[in-house]
Parts: structure tokens; C-alpha cells; sequence
């Protein structure tokens, strides 16, 4: 059926060629460098659920939607297998963290696979070639002088894994919850000098309105700025934390975990391949900067949006090279965060299999807007999929199969009928596809879907 509908005369190739001629004017170029997109790196601790799933999913539609237009790709994800929180699961569960890493990525990778989640690159913290680049970019760091040593005590979160400073307090002057168990610590570090770039950085946000979507949480992130900015701890003593990848300079100490995730979005683009002699990876200069950084709203302040410009720029990285971050919102349950101990966790696998890998992916596409929370519902889903997927768009697909075959042998020709519901579908489909590529383009994926339907 499928050869017998597609028009002879055209093909899909001079379909995207002809959309390619709508797009907005930042997509046209076909002398493009590749579209490089990635995510957060998934804490390999617990298996997936359907926020990480979420993501995925959201970043495979932006990467087809631009293979679509004719784009070259890069997908990066991956996940974010060091650290405190890693270790901790691993000796609960009896094994070595190497072990338990293993284990837990399976079930990653098997989610991606299971919902078509087809990525380029796969970006595993363990894998040696990430190691070297990170230690690379240390010993740069340590012999332009931008970290030091230093004693210092205070309180620290073991959950985040940061020491906690007075801003964290809540009005009550306590530690809140989402900062788990606080200790009270006296260290020896290392530190990175971030408080040297806080006023470049402010200046790179003001300049470069298009280097957070939405634009409103850039405000989020001046907030967090105002007040004496303080240097990162970069560095974990090796009796506190063996998981991690030692200091070149200071094999006493482990990287802290963020700054060794946050490279990996430089490492699996081939950042410093040559010199630390990585293979199978793309060549840095064609594919960097990143087109769009998919993260949650969650791990924006401060890691992507305050440490990782940062150590791009005291890299040497030119400000039209720091890549851009799509920030999105969460999905909550009844209103609640998601969490083992409310019991209220959503398997996207039970869901993929109830309403199959499409069905759930159009789910997760549909009820959210990009940017903002959105609230997972039963209803909603079973809604989305017997009214819209089967009663909609199959409905729509089986009657036209049928009748094309049953009243025109399978064969369709461009009609020149004329009449009103002609001239309305036209209409109709003349403005919905341009309408259609600019929400795609500018991330509201749920409006570009609903474009579609009018159709
Ligand atoms: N490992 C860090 C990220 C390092 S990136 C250099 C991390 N991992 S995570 O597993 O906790 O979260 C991974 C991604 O899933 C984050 O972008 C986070 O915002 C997202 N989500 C986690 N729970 C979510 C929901 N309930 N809803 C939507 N996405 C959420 O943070």
C-alpha cells in the first residue's frame, strides 16, 4: 500500500526539499554544521522512569524532526555512572560499583531501545576515553592556575553531594528537605576559581538571550548570582569517595561528580580526541557547539547554566561557543514529585507495553508543554490513545487505505477538484504545515502536534 500511495512523481525527498523552502530562516542553510543535541546523563543509582523517559523521547523528536528537514544529527545521551550516590546503591546492594553500574545501565539501554530512542553517540562516564578528556581538561585547568588548594569546613549535603552555605538554608534557618542528610565536615579540596568568571558570565547571559529556553529561567539564574560568589569545590578525598576519576595532579582525590558528567558533553563530540588519543568520536570542530543541551528544570542552577559555561570559558572556549540549554519541566503524579517512597514511581516500560512504544511517546509529546510541569494522568493516556492514536489518526489511515483501494485500485493522483471542501482542506493543510515546522522549531512540540491534527 505504502508504494502504491506515495505520489510517483515526487518521493519523500522532494517532500523535505519542499518543506525545507518553509522552515524558519536560522534552519534553511544546507551548508549547516550538524545539528548536535544531547541530554542530561541519567544517574545510573535506579532504573529509568517516565521523567528520564520524557527527555529521551523529547530530544529523539527534535533529532528526527531535523533529520526530516534534511539536517545531519548528532544525538548524544548516555548516562552518569560516578559518585557519591552510585556507591552508596552499589554497597547496599552488596556489589562493587563498577558491577552495579553495569547493571543498572541495562535497564537504560534497553528503555532506549525498546522506545526507539535511536542517539548517535552514547556517553557512559566509566568509558576510558571520557576519563582522559577529563583529566586532560583538569591538568589544563591546574597549569593555567585556575584551581587550588585549600582546607575548609562547613556543612555538606551527601545527597547533592555539595558542602551547603547559607543561601541553602530555608526561612527556618534549617537545611530542608531536598538536601537529605547534612554533615558537618573539615576538608581539605581542591577548588576551581568560578567566582573569577561570575561577572562574564552575567554579561554572556544579558548578551545572549537565546542561550536559555524558555527565556525566563535566565531570571532564575541571575537570581542565583546575586551576592560574594563563591569558588567549586572540585575535588572528593579518596577515603570519602574511591568512585571517580582521580586528579591527574593529586591522585589522593577524586573529581566531584558534576564536573566530571558536565564534560561529557564535550568528550563524546571529540573535545581533545588527538590528545588523548580517542577514537570513534565525532571531529569537535564540525559538530560544537551544541545546538540544544536538553535538561531538567531541576539541574539548571547551578550546574548547567552557572558551572558549565564556566569551565567552557576558563577552557578558552569563545562566547559564540557555549552551547545552548532547553530547559524542561517536570511530570508529576497527582500533583506530587515522583518517589520511592511515596510508592507513586511511573514504569515507562509497563506503560510502552499497555500502549505501545508510539502510543507512550505520543503521550509524553502531547501533554506537556515544553518548559513547564505537567501532571501524568491514566485518563489522559488512555484518552490520548483510543480517542487520537486509534479513533483519529487509524481511523482516518484505514478508511483512506481502504477506499483508495476499493475506488481508485490503490493508486492515488493529484485531484483538481474544486468545490468548498476542497478549497477548505487546502486551506487548511497551507496553513498547518507552516504553522507546524515553526512550533517544532521553536520547541513547542505539543502546538506543532496540534497543527498537525488540524489537518
Ligand atoms: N546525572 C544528573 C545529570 C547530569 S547531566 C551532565 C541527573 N540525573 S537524573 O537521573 O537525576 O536526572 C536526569 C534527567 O531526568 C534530568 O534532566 C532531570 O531533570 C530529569 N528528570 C528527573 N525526574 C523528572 C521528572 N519527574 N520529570 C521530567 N524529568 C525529570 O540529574
Amino acid at each position: 500500500c505504502r508504494r502504491q500511495l506515495l505520489p510517483c512523481d515526487g518521493g519523500f525527498f522532494t517532500q523535505t526539499e519542499h518543506l525545507r523552502e518553509r522552515l524558519p530562516d536560522g534552519m534553511k542553510s544546507p551548508s549547516m554544521k550538524p545539528f548536535y543535541i544531547t541530554t542530561a546523563i541519567d544517574y545510573t543509582n535506579a532504573p529509568p522512569h517516565i521523567g528520564h523517559a520524557y527527555e529521551k523521547v523529547l530530544a529523539d523528536v527534535m533529532a528526527r524532526f531535523q533529520r526530516l528537514n534534511g539536517r545531519e544529527v548528532y544525538f548524544l545521551t548516555g548516562v552518569d555512572q560516578h559518585g557519591q550516590k552510585v556507591q552508596k546503591s552499589a554497597e547496599k546492594a552488596g556489589q562493587s560499583p563498577a558491577e552495579f553500574v553495569d547493571g543498572v545501565t541495562k535497564h537504560f539501554t534497553a528503555l532506549w531501545d525498546k522506545l526507539n530512542v535511536r542517539f548517535d553517540g552514547w556517553a557512559a562516564t566509566t568509558d576510558d576515553r571520557h576519563k582522559r578528556v577529563v583529566r586532560a581538561m583538569l591538568q589544563k585547568l591546574h597549569d593555567c592556575g585556575q584551581l587550588y588548594k585549600k582546607s575548609y569546613s562547613g556543612f555538606y549535603s551527601v545527597r547533592q553531594e555539595q558542602f551547603l552555605t547559607d543561601k541553602e538554608r530555608g526561612p527556618d534557618g534549617q537545611y530542608g528537605e531536598e538536601w537529605g542528610e547534612v554533615v558537618e565536615l573539615e576538608e581539605e579540596n581542591w577548588y576551581f576559581r568560578l567566582s573569577d568568571h561570575v561577572e562574564w558570565l552575567k554579561g554572556h547571559i544579558r548578551s545572549h538571550p537565546d542561550f536559555i529556553y524558555p527565556p525566563h529561567r535566565a531570571n532564575d539564574v541571575l537570581n542565583s548570582l546575586e551576592g560574594t560568589p563563591q569558588d567549586l569545590c572540585i575535588s572528593r578525598p579518596i577515603e570519602r569517595l574511591s568512585w571517580g576519576i582521580p586528579l591527574p595532579f593529586d591522585e589522593r582525590f577524586v573529581n566531584y561528580v558534576w564536573f566530571d558528567a558536565l564534560s561529557n558533553y564535550i568528550t563524546f563530540a571529540g573535545y581533545m580526541a588527538d590528545e588523548c588519543g580517542n577514537e570513534g568520536l565525532p571531529k569537535f570542530e564540525t559538530i560544537w557547539p551544541a545546538d540544544a543541551e536538553i535538561i531538567g528544570k531541576d539541574i539548571l542552577v547551578p550546574a548547567h547554566a552557572v558551572y558549565w559555561p564556566i569551565m567552557l570559558h576558563a577552557l578558552g572556549f569563545p562566547d559564540d561557543q557555549i552551547p545552548k540549554l532547553v530547559v524542561h519541566g517536570w511530570w508529576n503524579v497527582k500533583g506530587a514529585k515522583m518517589s520511592k517512597s511515596l510508592g507513586n514511581v511511573i514504569d515507562p516500560n509497563v506503560l510502552s507495553d499497555t500502549f505501545t512504544p508510539d502510543g507512550l511517546r505520543y503521550y509524553l509529546m502531547r501533554d506537556i508543554a515544553t518548559g513547564y510541569d505537567a501532571d501524568f494522568s491514566d485518563e489522559r493516556i488512555i484518552m490520548s490513545y483510543n480517542k487520537e492514536l486509534a479513533g483519529g489518526l487509524g481511523n482516518l489511515l484505514n478508511r483512506s487505505i481502504n477506499m483508495a483501494q476499493k475506488y481508485r485500485s490503490g493508486v492515488l493522483t493529484p485531484g483538481d477538484y474544486d468545490d468548498e471542501i476542497n478549497q477548505a482542506l487546502r486551506q487548511t493543510v497551507a496553513e498547518a504545515v507552516p504553522a507546524y515546522l515553526e512550533k517544532m522549531s521553536g520547541w513547542d512540540i505539543h502546538e506543532g502536534i496540534a497543527a498537525a491534527w488540524r489537518i
